[in-house]
């Protein structure tokens, strides 16, 4: 009979202490990818040890290149690729697996990845990914659920992307890093994760100018070397503990975090009645009860960020009015709602606007997860629902949280994980 973890929780404990944010997801899967560029040995450190993670290593040996994790630091020795390909059971897992395509293409002139299809809310299309490579000359076609892509050198060209993709804006770069001549990529994604993987990319010898703004022009070059570096904090982590926080009326201080990288959930959390005070390396916010409704509009860095709006709702659940929020990057990523509505929230949705009306409490019940942000929020809301509420299928949660239910116990939760047989 399959088993499954489920994490449970006792809501009602005032979350206080300290807590230790990890290195950020989405900043290290791409830098993993790009080690696929030069031969050698790379050392990343404050690695988050994460499902994730662990996905992106196992694609990476797949491809006869050995990796090691020790505590938080990850070592890939690299070497040319014996299959340029990325499987379809590792894909649909993760979709940041599309990281590969860029470095395989721009360095080994083939790649075979499995397209990421849809997830639990909605499809996710890859064809900036596509129109970047194609600009830069790889010849692109699908073939039974599959991109295959081939290419001799890649030639420098001007990418300019319709939405400022994450996921291409990366892949791009990391492909032309290689190419002959000039690239520069328009519209270019601005948020941390991608400005870390370009300093990155510059330390393994590429040049890349223009890094953290919108305008990105690379210059290609031969050969890269390999690089070390430490992963940045996970601003998506610390937005999510900032809420538990507030949600609880808590006094939670966190160490190995940036405020510059989560300003505007700081913003909003001040005008939600939170008292924030940072210095370089730490915040520490610290709430009474009352919890103001604040709106909240989702857009690209420095803007208020999509994976914070399942958790804002959470907080908004039991704030003391009515607030919106919109989630303008993906208009279907609501799976949580009709969860919360479970725990008591008062929540109505008409295409991608939440309308949230406060409640005073909200009650335990066994809740299910569906994808990792919503998993988050459910958490959130079990930390102060009357009595006990079930989280099922937290895989999604392991995705991208390490250990969540150890550093919200160190805080004072009242939170535990169990074993779940399912009966199929
Ligand atoms: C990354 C993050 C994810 C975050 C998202 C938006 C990683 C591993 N994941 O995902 O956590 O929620 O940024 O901040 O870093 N789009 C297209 N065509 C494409 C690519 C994207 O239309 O080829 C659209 C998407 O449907 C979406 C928008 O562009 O509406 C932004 O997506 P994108 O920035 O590409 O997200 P990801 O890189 O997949």
């Amino acid at each position: 009979m399959p088993v499954l973890d489920k994490l449970i929780l006792v809501g009602g404990k005032r979350l206080e202490g300290t807590v230790q944010i990890s290195g950020s997801k989405n900043a290290v899967l791409p830098i993993m990818a790009a080690s696929l560029l030069a031969d050698g040995t790379y050392t990343f450190g404050n690695v988050p040890r994460l499902r994730d993670v662990r996905t992106m290593q196992k694609l990476i040996e797949n491809m006869g290149i050995s990796v090691t994790l020790d505590g938080h630091t990850l070592r890939i020795y690299s070497q040319p690729c014996e299959h340029c390909e990325a499987p379809y059971d590792q894909v649909k897992t993760m979709r940041a697996s599309i990281y590969v395509l860029g470095p395989l293409v721009g360095r080994f002139g083939r790649a075979r990845v499995s397209l990421p299809g849809g997830c639990a809310w909605g499809p996710r299309p890859v064809n900036l990914h596509i129109d970047g490579l194609t600009r830069l000359g790889a010849k692109i076609h699908f073939e039974k659920g599959y991109i295959v892509a081939s290419a001799r050198r890649l030639k420098g060209a001007r990418v300019s992307f319709d939405i400022p993709s994450v996921g291409a804006t990366g892949n791009i770069l990391m492909a032309c890093v290689l190419a002959r001549g000039t690239t520069v990529i328009e519209n270019a994604a601005r948020e941390p994760e991608i400005t870390a993987l370009a300093g990155f990319l510059n330390r393994m010898g590429a040049r890349i100018e223009g890094i953290g703004t919108s305008r990105l022009e690379i210059e290609g070059v031969d050969e890269l070397h390999p690089a070390d570096t430490d992963v940045i904090p996970d601003r998506i982590e610390t937005g999510t503990f900032l809420a538990a926080s507030h949600l609880t009326g808590g006094d939670v201080t966190l160490e190995k975090t940036s405020p510059a990288l989560v300003n505007s959930i700081l913003d909003k959390l001040r005008i939600a009645g939170a008292e924030i005070t940072e210095t370089d390396e730490q915040i520490r916010i610290k709430s009474d009860r009352s919890i103001r409704p604040v709106d909240v509009t989702t857009s690209v860095y420095p803007g208020f960020p999509t994976d914070m709006q399942a958790q804002w709702m959470a907080l908004m659940s039991i704030a003391d009015g009515s607030s919106v929020i919109t989630d303008t990057i993906y208009s279907d990523r609501f799976t949580h709602v009709a969860e919360l509505r479970r725990l008591g929230a008062n929540i109505t949705l008409d295409h991608n606007v939440a309308v949230v009306k406060g409640v005073r409490t909200l009650s335990g019940a066994p809740v299910m997860s569906t994808d990792l942000r919503a998993s988050a929020s459910l958490i959130l809301a079990g930390l102060v629902a009357k009595g006990r509420t079930d989280v099922s299928r937290v895989y999604h949660i392991d995705r991208g949280y390490e250990t969540i239910e150890k550093k919200l116990q160190m805080l004072g939760a009242e939170i535990w994980r169990e074993q779940e047989k399912l009966v199929v």
